[in-house]
């Protein structure tokens, strides 16, 4: 059975643990419908009690919603705040000398870095990048491993107003380039290289290689000396170490309108050009905040583990910004789990005595396909609630994290949302709601979900549709950087009434609960991660030997989907050999031009590909061809049937 069929059939369901319940932040479904109530009655009022009740405010807001250039939807505009203080500064003198952030490295080692370290390293910094006359409004490319240190470069940039853009570590030196000059950013902190299952990633030479290619707006590289063999290059590297050695442990934050952008962040969407999109301070924080503490319950003894990278917006709403604001201890992870075994998610787990854990539904496929021995061998008793984000999760997989991780004992918490949407839309509040294996559940109070048409009208029960946002949110995206007109087409489509359009189909069935089907667009999830098929393509045709290239999703056990891609070349079709040395040779390009994860899983030559009599790529019979099957409707209007036999290697 598929995904899709097997969460078609499910109807388990798990009510919340009493025991859970009794000490939960909302701990009865009377609770999670008077917030629905709230909200319902008095929108702005809503959401200004959580932006007052979970942010510390410099100037408080008297304005919630400015709506008045509708879609670009502005919150709590007289307000001033700065986000490094919410996470850190309000936290002390209480939380001194508890410990922020317990980081384990790739080869075991532990660093513990307490509130009152962090708020010195964050000053320090900070301090040094001001020095390179970085002020508020610059963008600042972070480009680091999973260590303390990326959270520390964000919170620095944020302590002084400046805008940052992480870029995932595992994105080529072509990747990094493309963000570098859409975000004009003049400086860029990274390090000289990073460590994931006993290997060295070279990010320093992918800085340098992204700036010899053409980065005018870069002044100065900050190299964190992760590995201490940076080759630092005299006129632009400055060495972290070098820049923070004589600077100050304090630095007067910058207090920003509500509405100065916090962050951009690229994604994937239809064209080949990744969108930068573009969160403001105030908003972001509140619902990072909120959720945090609703979805995942934190509290002040949790010891909390999101598996995420800061390279994705996990990373930024669930890692540095959402738990620090809250002030609770996290573990950070340099690795990956399969190394040096595939225990290593659940020894961790039983070392740092974790509470909250969250990971993705790829991980979890992944290690459970090692057997029940693996986690059993460590002590998961400290588990108390277990989250996942990224893509729909089987419900095989479901039962497995919670029969086997969670003992049958923590809830589970699949949360819906988006890099645009800041941080969770549809999750199930753990004491409250009862949750079913493959359903992200029920809205959050405040977020008024829908399932729609394409002419934005509700369809009925159980029908498939458009997964509609239909009122305005704290945490949403205000614009993509340089592009408001295609903001508005990706997410405010004029047909829809003016509702945010996610982007995924979705389903609700008689309880009202939602299931995730996928995307709408041309977006692919592999591994939880988020790509473009023409992000790809435009990387194919842009090799000197490819003419033409179509790329299409497959779905893949573990992967969630693979990338499977049709290519034309220019001159013969190759075959045997010759076919396999240009397979390579394209994975290699692809993973050069956008990193490995990009990387095709299948590559198939034809003479050429099935299109319509207009030109058009046809897409459908590419998705068939990919998982073997010959398309059994009509090809009628396909200007060329017989390529279909040849893309299927019949
Ligand atoms: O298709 C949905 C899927 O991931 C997309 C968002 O990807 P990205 O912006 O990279 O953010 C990932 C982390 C939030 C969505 O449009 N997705 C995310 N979470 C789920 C999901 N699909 C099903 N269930 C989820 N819980």
């Amino acid at each position: 059975m598929n995904n899709l069929e097997s969460i078609l059939t499910e109807n388990r369901v798990f009510q919340p643990n009493p025991e859970f319940a009794a000490h939960a932040r909302i701990g009865s479904l009377d609770a999670y419908n008077a917030l629905v109530a709230e909200a319902q009655n008095d929108y702005e009022g809503f959401w200004a009690r959580q932006a007052r009740e979970f942010l510390t405010w410099d100037t408080p807001f008297t304005t919630i919603l400015d709506d008045s250039n509708a879609p670009h939807y502005r919150w709590f505009t007289d307000g001033k705040l700065n986000a490094s203080v919410n996470c850190i500064d309000r936290h002390l003198p209480a939380k001194a000398q508890k410990v922020a952030i317990i980081a384990e490295a790739d080869d075991g080692s532990v660093r513990e870095i307490t509130y009152q370290q962090l708020h010195d390293e964050v000053a320090k910094l900070a301090n040094g990048i001001k020095s390179l006359g970085v002020t508020k409004g610059d963008r600042v490319i972070i480009y680091m491993p999973m260590i303390p240190e990326a959270s520390i470069a964000m919170l620095a940039c944020a302590r002084i107003g400046a805008i940052h853009s992480v870029v995932f570590g595992g994105f080529s030196a072509e990747a990094l380039r493309d963000r570098i000059n859409d975000t004009g950013a003049r400086l860029v902190i990274t390090a000289d290289g990073g460590m994931r299952g006993g290997r060295t990633v070279p990010l320093k030479s992918a800085v340098d290689k992204a700036l010899e290619a053409g980065c005018a707006s870069v002044e100065k590289v900050v190299v964190f000396e992760r590995l201490g063999n940076a080759a630092l290059n005299a006129g632009t590297d400055v060495a972290w170490s070098a820049l923070i050695a004589d600077k100050s442990t304090t630095c007067d934050p910058e207090m920003v309108e509500a509405e100065h952008p916090l962050f951009l962040l690229y994604t994937s969407g239809s064209t080949g050009k990744p969108k930068g999109v573009q969160h403001a301070t105030g908003g972001f924080l509140v619902n990072a905040a909120l959720t945090n503490a609703w979805v995942f319950d934190l509290n002040d003894d949790d010891v909390y583990w999101c598996t995420a990278d800061v390279g994705w917006i996990t990373g930024h709403s669930y890692v540095t910004y959402g738990p620090l604001a809250l002030g609770v201890t996290q573990v950070m992870f340099e690795g990956i789990p399969s190394y040096p075994d595939g225990g290593r998610f659940w020894q961790m787990i039983e070392r740092h005595k974790v509470s909250v854990f969250y990971t993705a539904p790829t991980a979890i496929r992944a290690l459970m396909k090692l057997g029940d021995d693996v986690p059993a061998k460590s002590d998961l008793s400290s588990l108390r609630l277990l989250g996942t984000v990224g893509e729909p999760i089987n419900p095989e997989a479901w039962m497995w994290y919670h029969r086997v991780i969670g003992s049958e004992r923590c809830p589970i918490a699949d949360t819906w949302w988006q890099t645009e949407t800041g941080a969770h839309m549809i999750a199930p509040l753990p004491g409250a709601i009862a949750t079913k294996p493959g359903s992200c559940t029920r809205p959050l109070p405040g977020i008024i979900a829908d399932i729609v048409d394409d002419e934005g009208n509700p369809v009925g029960h159980n029908q498939g549709g458009n997964l509609v946002i239909k009122k305005p949110w704290p945490s949403m995206i205000r614009t993509i950087w340089g592009d408001d007109a295609r903001f508005q087409r990706s997410y405010f489509p004029e047909k829809l009434k003016g509702y945010y359009l996610a982007g995924d189909s979705a389903r609700r069935d008689d309880d009202g609960y939602f299931w995730i089907m996928g995307r709408i667009d041309d977006v692919l999830n592999v591994s939880g991660h988020r790509l473009g098929t023409m992000e790809i393509e435009s990387a194919l045709v842009a090799h000197p030997l490819v003419a033409e290239a179509a790329v299409v999703g497959k779905p893949h056990d573990i992967k969630g989907e693979s990338i499977v891609a049709f290519v034309v070349c220019k001159g013969d079709r190759p075959e045997g050999d010759a076919a396999d040395a240009m397979v390579k040779t394209l994975r290699d390009w692809v993973a050069e031009q956008i990193g490995p994860i990009a990387k095709p899983d299948d590559i198939r030559f034809g003479d050429n590909l099935p299109k319509t009599r207009s030109g058009k790529i046809m897409r459908r019979l590419l998705r068939g061809i990919a998982i073997g099957e010959l398309p059994q409707g009509d090809v009628s209007t396909l200007e060329n049937p017989a390529i279909l036999e040849q893309l299927l290697g019949k």
